[in-house]
This record gives structure tokens, sequence and C-alpha cells, in this order.
């Protein structure tokens, strides 16, 4: 058989995978001479200086000077040795695993071989004694009554460890596997007298193989009785072979398929992978019944373009749905999402409706963004400014995570088409019907705010807030300054942005007394009620925030544009509120 030293393998390895490909996972890249350029990751930067060669296969940065290879980026952004990357790409560039084995000096790959032998060994015995069994007999009636065959008993690693715990150890012993090992691989345990006992008894064992086709662990089911004081699933423990934050579990079968298709199935238990299985979606994953990882999007991203979220149709699988988009999406990944009607999971789904139509769930998933607008807006009154405001901040904060910008403006639009336009046809009707109230208002009445002013209030809030931060701090004004000047839409506000750009033009420091001495009576006393209003508004802040309420001044713009509007007039309706303010403490304040 063909052996390879390490050099050998590196070379080999570096030969056949591209550089380009493997940083642009992580690193948006964009051609730029001969070369490939991007943002630094190991380095914060605004403008890039990370090129990417791919001639000569290599990589290198010139701000902060990180430079290597295909290989050593790997390494470094998964925070692995360079011998576990150079396994993984070896994998990638499809070389054999048995090429691998044969590999001299690999610590990552040579390390676990006991383990891996033991777990091979305990999956083999696991799976004899389901099969050749009485009481694996009554296993084998429970997985038949799921649709389980033998076939695919074999295929899917599954076995049943069994009522008496020492036939493992008794197993293992005849066979020179050491204790220690089995007891850091988290099957069998030790108790007080020193004395072994196997962890797994009577349960179902689903072995769980890594990325490389090695069964690394074990999930087993209960199956004698449906006791809700048992857990249904016991795992193995965390261990070095064991994670479940980075194990897809049927990855290592999934990706041949997946390496064609160019997508991947994601389900959230073992028994829908199954199912999805038999249904002929050979791309189906699944967590090790966590919630989706940066990790697991990582190896995710090693190969797919897209990710295709099938989870439970409950309450919770819709959770953990919303959850795990951004984080696809973040990365770069193209997401959509199947939604299992009638509340089923997948597995009763193909049990209750067929092959045919589970097929065609997975043929037209939804996108995920559209997913995600829809289940933001849950729970939430529309209706109400208050609603649409949190919805607003819900959709702000989904965009803001995205590596697009223009698809979180999408979701804006989208908002504004959907809720503002439909809402102002509602108000105008509501203004007909209630005329007398609305055109002459008078310091009695609870609402003074028109109707078209509460569309704005949100925003009329940031511009309120963001004055209140420039006179606290310089930095916070020349970030207002840069981004939207003094474009602010209230016509006072806007008054108060451009003294306040006066005042900073002259002075370094702001000084609030000062600065209200110099307004005109009128200016000094919206200001000064601006700085009451929040005043126990903490004076921390963040640049994210201030973005966010910028965002929404601008966002306010563009309603006004839509109104025909080119600003807005505050004053009247400011002052009703100062006069009845004004009675409301009169004998307080003073
Ligand atoms: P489910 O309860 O949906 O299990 O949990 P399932 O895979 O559909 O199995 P059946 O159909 O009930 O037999 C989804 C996943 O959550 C994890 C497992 O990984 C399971 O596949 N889980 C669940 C646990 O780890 N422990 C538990 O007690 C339950
Ligand atoms: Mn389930």
């Amino acid at each position: 058989m063909l052996t390879l030293d390490r050099k050998q393998l590196a070379d080999h390895i570096k030969a056949s995978v591209s550089v380009v490909d493997v940083v642009n996972r992580y690193v948006k890249l964009s051609k730029s001479g001969n070369n490939h350029k991007g943002l630094c990751p190991f380095h914060n930067e605004a403008t890039p200086s990370f090129l990417v060669s791919e001639d000569k296969g290599i990589y290198k940065c010139f701000g902060c000077g990180e430079g290597g290879d295909a290989i050593s980026f790997l390494s470094k952004m998964e925070g692995i040795s360079y011998s576990e990357a150079l396994v993984r790409l070896a994998d990638h560039a499809g070389v054999d695993q048995k090429m691998l084995q044969h590999m001299q000096g690999s610590k990552a790959h040579y390390s676990f071989e006991k383990e891996f032998a033991l777990l091979k060994f305990a999956q083999g015995f696991y799976q004899y004694y389901l099969l050749n069994t009485a009481e694996g007999k009554i296993a084998c009636d429970y997985l038949a009554g799921r649709g389980i065959t033998k076939e695919i008993i074999e295929q899917f690693n599954i076995g049943l460890a069994p009522r008496d715990g020492n036939l493992l150890i008794k197993a293992l012993a005849s066979n020179g596997h050491s204790f220690e090992v089995a007891k850091h691989a988290g099957l069998i345990g030790q108790n007080e007298n020193g004395d072994y006992y196997g962890r797994f008894r009577s349960r179902i064992m689903f072995g769980v193989t890594n990325e490389q086709g090695n069964v690394v662990g074990f999930s087993g089911r209960i199956y004698l009785s449906d006791d809700p004081t048992e857990a249904k699933y016991v795992n193995s423990p965390e261990s070095n072979v064991f994670q479940k934050s980075r194990l897809i579990y049927h990855l290592h079968e999934a990706k041949k398929t997946a390496r064609v298709t160019g997508k991947i199935v994601m389900f959230e238990g073992f028994l829908d992978v199954i199912a999805a299985h038999k249904a002929g979606v050979s791309e189906a994953v699944a967590t090790m019944g966590t919630a989706l990882t940066g990790e697991h999007v990582n190896v995710l991203s090693r190969h797919v373009r897209e990710v295709i979220l099938a989870f439970d149709g409950d309450k919770a699988g819709l959770a953990a749905t919303a959850k795990a988009i951004p984080l696809l999406l973040a990365s770069g990944l193209q997401v959509s999402i199947v939604l299992i009607p009638d509340g089923l999971d997948p597995d009763d789904y193909v049990k209750q409706k067929g092959v045919d139509a589970f097929r065609q769930l997975i043929k037209n998933p939804l996108g995920a963004i559209d997913f995600q607008y829809e289940y933001l807006k849950q729970g939430l009154l529309l209706e109400t400014t208050d609603g649409k405001l949190e919805f607003e901040r819900r959709l702000i904060a989904f965009g803001n995570g995205l590596p697009d910008r223009s698809l979180g403006q999408a979701l804006l639009r989208k908002l504004k088409d959907e809720l503002y336009v439909k809402q102002q046809r509602n108000w105008n009707a509501h203004e007909k019907q209630q005329e007398g109230l609305y055109r002459r208002p008078t310091y009695h009445q609870s609402t003074m705010i028109t109707p078209r002013l509460e569309v704005m209030s949100g925003e009329v809030k940031a511009e309120k807030e963001l004055i209140y931060y420039m006179l606290l701090d310089r930095q916070v004004f020349e970030w207002v300054l840069v981004q939207i000047g003094t474009a602010f839409n209230i016509d006072v506000y806007r008054k108060i942005v451009q003294a306040i750009e006066a005042y900073y033009f002259e002075n370094k420091v702001m000084n609030q007394t000062e600065f209200l001495n110099q307004l005109d009576p009128q200016m000094m006393r919206v200001t000064q009620d601006i700085i009451y209003e929040l005043k126990n508004r903490p004076q921390r802040w963040s640049h994210e925030m201030i973005m966010e309420l910028i965002d929404k001044v601008q966002k306010g713009a563009l309603k006004l544009a839509h109104a025909g509007k080119k600003e807005l007039f505050y004053e009247a309706s400011h002052e009703q509120q100062l006069a009845m303010m004004g009675e409301l403490t009169a004998g307080l304040v003073h």
C-alpha cells in the first residue's frame, strides 16, 4: 500500500486544494490582479490588506504580518493543530482514509487510536447483542415497529446495551481492551469499591461517528418503558473525541451526497435522520440534541453552501430554527426552512403522510429571511405603536447580525410597506371618525399627539436621545455629524443640533449650562426638557446603540419623503405637552 510521510502528504494536499477556496469559507475575497483580497481575519481592519495567492498557494496580511498556506490557515482559524488541519483538508481533498492511517507523525490522528478501536469494538458488541439474543429480539421488535429494519440497523450502527452491565465488561476483558480507556470513553463507570459497571443498560444504542467515520460515542434510547422519570436518551459523556458542540450526527455519510447537491438537511433527532434517509434524503444530519453552535456551523460550511433546517413543527422546533438562522447566515451560508405541518416531527410525518409527501416538503423550503420576519412578529400587538417599535427593534437586531446589510434594509422596507402603509389607511379612517378630537386639541386631552406624529414617535424619540448623548459626549456628536450631519427631521431639534455643532466648533468639551444660556428661550426650554426627560438614561453608550438611533432618524426622513414632507413641525404639539407638564408638575419643580 502507498504510504506518505507528513511532508509528502502536506505537499500533496497543498497541490490538490485551492487556498482561495479554503480562505473563502471564512473571509469574503474578491479578485485583485493575480491575487485575491479581503479583510484580514486575524486583526481588525476596515480596508483590506489581506492577500491570497492561488498560484503560490499562500496568504499574507500586510496589516498584521500573518501568513502561511491553506493548512496553517485552517489550523489558525479552527484552533486545531497543523496535523489535524492536514487530516481535515486531506479528507476534503478526497485523500483515501487508508492512506491517512499510514501517515507518519500525525499526532492528531494517532492519539485517539485506542479509543477509536475500543469504541468500534463496543459498537460491534452492542450490535451483535441486538441481532443475536432473546433480549435483542424484543428490542428488534420495538425497532421494527418504528420502521427500522436490519439493513438500517447495520447502516446506522444501531445496537443494544444488555440489561446485565457486566457483559460488556467481560467482553472488553477477553478482548484485551483497557478499562481505563473504556471509562474515559464513558462506556463503563467505577464504584467506590473500585468495581467497574456498564454505564448503558437496557438501551438501544445509536453509534455516533465523527466526520472521518470513526465511532466516537453513543446515544442510548430506552425502549422497554415510557417511564417519564427516566431520560429518553443518555449520551456518552463529553471527551476529547465526543464533543456535542461539534459533532454532527450522520455527517460522515451525508457529506458524500452533500458534496454533489451542495446542500445539507438538518433535523432535530436521530430518528428523523433515519426517516429522511429512508425517504431518499441522504444528505440528512442532526445535532446531538443540542442547539446549533458556531462550531457546527463552521463544520457545515466546509461542506456545503446551503443548509435546510427541518426541525420539529412544534414551538420548541420553531424557536430552535429562529435561533439557528442568524448563526448560519452570519457565516455566509444560504438557509432555507422546511416547516413540518401539524406540529409533527419529521419521523412521524413520514409515518403519517408517506415518503412522497415528505420529499415534496423538503423540495419546497421557505426562505430563511421570510421565516424570520414572520417569527419575529410573534407575540406582538402590531396595531399598537409599542408593538411596531418592538418588531422594528427585533428586525434591526437581526439585520445587524447579517453579513449583507442590504438584507436588514429589505426587512425594514417590508415592515414599512406592510405595517405603516396599511396602518396609515386605518388612521385616515379613524381620523375622519374623530375629526373634532384631532383637529382642535385642547390641553385637557390625554392624547395630544396627532396620528401622524404617533407613526413617527420612534423616530422622534431617537432624535431626542441622540441630542441627549451629543450633549454628554463630543464623540457621539462627531459620530452623528459624519453619519447624517444635522439632518434631523423635527424642525426645532435640527436647530438644536446646529447649535450643538457651533458649540463644539468653538469648545472641545460640552458645558451644558454654558450651552443652554446661548440658546433662544424656546430652544432652551425644549433642550432642557430633553435633558430632564432622559436624565435617568445610562450615560454609557455604545456604537451599536448610536448607529441604531441614527438609522431611525434616517428612516424618519424616508417616511417624511414618502409623505411628501420635508420636515416636521413639532413645536405646537411640544408646547402643548410642555403646558400640560407645567400644569401637572406645578409646585413640584422649583
Ligand atoms: P426527540 O425527543 O425529538 O427524539 O429529541 P427523537 O430523535 O425524535 O426520538 P424519538 O422519535 O422520540 O424516539 C431530539 C433529539 O434530542 C436529543 C437526542 O439527540 C434526540 O435525537 N435528546 C432527546 C437527548 O439527548 N436526550 C433526551 O432525553 C431527549
Ligand atoms: Mn422527535
